[in-house]
């Protein structure tokens, strides 16, 4: 069934910042799931047709910005002046190839941008009005920037802005302050990508941007190594070099991905108080979706083909849509 018996795989993120089960209702922990799954479907289909892991990953993160959970694309945190700027990158680990745009204003989904770029070949990172400009000439959709304004995000604006009064924003929750999307995917010629995207934290300062399109830091792929996508608070990803990291001991250090995805999660940002989580594949398939939160809005592809989704510790399976 798949070309060179090489297994397909796929994970995906929301975020590491989930809220309190009590903080949503049934209904919408049911919907957010709902996303997930969609989006996991949206990847796996392209990849059971023998499609792209760039092509996957692309489609999964496609869905998740679209969605008002996650904090990418429709949905995303609000800056300090109450506005938004979006950060997304994308990485073809088969070429190394990348593409990211960073304080992004009007682009509906920063990841298509960021796709446009990687295959342009050209610039790797356009920042704020260029990005919406080659987002414009690409023939993009693009929006007026209140578009992506939800209830939710002018509730948690207002609440961190009391934290910043207070100088209580330490204690914030990782709910209150971070979230991100990004899929990781495995295709059936063993090619690796990674696509990550954001609207960075609530009340950042206008101009801030995080480890999400920083190649290396919030996504990095290399074909017979890994494909990584974080989410947490990014300038720790980005003095960490998080996902290049990550590569760097399975290359170098010959660890497992499972150990080298945890040893910064679990070990220096867990004693250091950092909510962080990250969703990565190796060159065989495996898995590790590892979070030192409350929760993490997660997903993968188990190798018997089923699909399971996730918010907090309690994991969802689900049957994707077979071949055809
Ligand atoms: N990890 C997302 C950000 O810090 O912007």
């Amino acid at each position: 069934m798949h070309a060179h018996n090489i297994p397909v795989a796929l994970a995906l993120h929301g975020g590491c910042g989930v809220m309190a089960e009590h903080e949503m209702s049934t209904r919408e922990w049911q919907e957010a799931r709902d996303a997930l799954q969609a989006a996991l479907t949206a990847g796996w289909r392209i990849l059971q047709h023998q499609g792209s892991a760039l092509d996957a990953v692309q489609a999964a993160v496609v869905v998740l910005e679209d969605s008002i959970y996650f904090n990418a694309g429709y949905g995303a945190a609000l800056n300090a002046d109450g506005e938004h700027e979006l950060d997304a990158s994308i990485m073809d680990g088969t070429t190394l190839a990348a593409g990211a745009v960073c304080a992004a204003r009007h682009i509906r989904n920063p990841i298509l941008a960021a796709r446009y770029l990687l295959e342009g070949g050209d610039a790797v990172l356009l920042t704020g009005a260029g990005a919406d400009a080659y987002a414009q000439q690409q023939r993009l959709a693009c929006v007026e920037n209140q578009y992506f304004t939800t209830p939710r995000r002018i509730e948690a604006l207002s609440k961190m802005r009391e934290h910043q009064a207070a100088g209580t924003f330490k204690t914030a929750r990782e709910s209150e302050k971070h979230g991100t999307v990004g899929a990781v995917a495995l295709d059936s010629l063993g090619h690796l990508a990674a696509a990550t995207s954001t609207g960075g934290y609530t009340n950042k300062p206008v101009g801030r941007i995080g480890d999400s399109p920083i190649i290396g830091a919030g996504t990095y792929a290399r074909d017979g190594v890994c494909a990584v996508s974080g989410t947490g608070q990014g300038e720790l990803f980005i003095r960490h070099v998080f996902a290049h990291d990550i590569a760097a001991r399975i290359l170098y250090g010959n660890e497992t991905l499972e150990h080298a995805a945890q040893h910064l999660i679990m070990g220096t940002f867990h004693e250091q108080g950092i909510g962080a989580g990250a969703v990565a594949i190796d060159g065989q398939g495996n898995v590790s979706a590892p979070f030192n939160t409350l929760g993490m809005f997660r997903g993968w592809v188990n190798a018997d083909g089923t699909g399971v989704v996730a918010s907090h510790q309690q994991e969802f399976p689900f049957v994707l849509p077979s071949l055809v």
